[in-house]
């Protein structure tokens, strides 16, 4: 397989949902360009609508307006469907609002836990009642909240960014300490819109300076680096040809699989780097590697690809020689939309691969034989899109168990991965 052409991932998920939650904390009319038109970004418009905010439809090409108001008690649950990051983020926007809530989302997202968010925003001063444990269905009043010094256990964006959040809106101080820095979103885009943000001894503190409310802004989204993995793993893993992936967030805390690619032999080069409301962009430019090299990703690496493990996962098995690749530390891979440190590894010995979970470590042996067999994505966007790179290699004969799920954070990713590969063919 031949790789050629030029494609645009779509909006960057994490950006999308901070840029709606700010928008709806704002004061004043938003708009919001590039935004991602996936499940995810849609069950955080709903959520924020049933709040009380006014947002236009999220569709491609589209600015998505929004115009706030103060939040108001919602009339029914809150259902943030598949997605983990609606649900931990609006935790810690509604930490600081004085009305009850109740939470809810989809069948993977009941089973993830919730008290990572919940036990500081408690410590903050927020009530939150839980049904079942930890998951959700959660129902959480806000009211007045007291400031907060607080070490997370394990790297957390989005634990990070809810308390930031809830700093915010409950108008008080809140500094935070993680062991691996993990994406650094919310933070640049408060320090876009103006808000007292600083690094201080490598803690990210929030400083309340009274001021009302930022006003409505525009912000443009840059295209999703996680999204753009899959497409540039599939050019990585091609016979021959070139790929250019234009408008990727560059941003370091989102890069980890590309040095990790690097490290394995593959040569992407960055172009035309620029700033996208406070984010670095690039085009991408990837050439298919001659021999891929095995190698270990460390745990300090992780937060910067966690969620490319199952596309890293997938290029590590197509390693020459029969090469090791070790992935260290990715427990935390068992809670995300599904157990993906079993599935990665059970769907990469159905398909003909030998790897194995030992403890929390993942480990893939390269095989030059071409994968075949049925793989259970489980409803998982991102194996379905691992498993789907897989089946372009030549000979492959890889059965998904559905497709559907891609429409989470990448709805045009089969029509991208058939114009990539297809292009090629064309032109021999
Ligand atoms: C995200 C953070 C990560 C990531 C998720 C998106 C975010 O989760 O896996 O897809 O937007 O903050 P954790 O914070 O649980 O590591």
């Amino acid at each position: 397989m031949k790789v050629s052409g030029v494609v645009r991932p779509p909006g960057d998920k994490s950006i999308s949902h901070r840029a709606l939650l700010l928008a709806a904390l704002a004061r004043g009319r938003s708009e919001l360009t590039g935004l991602l038109t996936g499940e995810d970004v849609k069950s955080t418009a709903r959520v924020l609508r049933a709040l009380g905010v006014a947002i236009s439809p999220v569709r491609d090409a589209r600015p998505v307006t929004v115009q706030a108001s103060r939040l108001t008690a919602p009339a029914a649950r809150l259902d943030c469907g598949n997605s983990g990051t609606t649900a931990r983020l609006l935790l810690g926007v509604l930490a600081g609002q004085p009305f009850r809530a109740r939470l809810t989302g989809d069948a993977s997202l009941r089973r993830r836990p919730m008290r990572r968010v919940t036990e500081p925003l408690r410590t903050m001063g927020a009530e939150i009642k839980e049904e079942h444990g930890e998951t959700l269905p959660l129902t959480i009043r806000g009211g007045r909240l007291h400031p907060l010094t607080y070490v997370l256990p394990v790297a957390s964006a989005q634990v990070k960014s809810a308390l930031l959040l809830a700093g915010l809106t409950g108008n008080v101080c809140v500094s935070v300490r993680e062991p691996y820095r993990s994406r650094d979103h919310t933070e640049r885009l408060f320090v876009h819109l103006g808000l007292a943000l600083s690094e201080q001894d490598g803690a990210v503190v929030y400083a309340p300076t009274g001021r009302p409310r930022v006003p409505g802004f525009r912000l443009e989204v840059p295209g999703d680096a996680s999204s753009a993995a899959f497409l540039i793993a599939a050019a990585a893993l091609a016979e021959g040809g070139e790929l250019s992936v234009e408008n990727v967030g560059v941003n370091p805390t989102r890069l980890g699989f590309l040095v990790v690619l690097e490290r394995m032999g593959v040569r992407v080069e960055r172009v035309n780097l620029r700033d996208a409301g406070g984010e670095p962009v690039a085009d991408l430019v990837v050439r298919p590697a001659s021999a891929l090299r095995a190698t270990e990703i460390t745990a300090a690496e992780v937060p910067t690809l966690v969620d490319e493990v199952p596309i890293l996962a997938v290029v590590a098995s197509r390693v020459a020689g029969a090469g090791e690749t070790v992935f260290r530390e990715v427990g935390e891979l068992r809670v995300k939309e599904s157990n993906r440190l079993e599935l990665v590894a059970q769907n990469l010995r159905a398909v003909g691969v030998a790897a194995e979970a030992q403890g929390n470590d993942l480990h893939v042996r390269g095989t030059e034989r071409p994968p075949r067999g049925a793989v259970d994505t489980a409803r998982d966007h991102r194996l379905a899109m691992a498993f789907a790179v897989l089946g372009t290699l030549p000979g492959a004969a890889v059965r998904l168990s559905e497709r559907r799920s891609v429409a989470i954070s990448y709805p045009a990713f089969f029509r991208d991965l058939r114009r990539i590969t297809a292009d090629a063919r064309h032109r021999g």
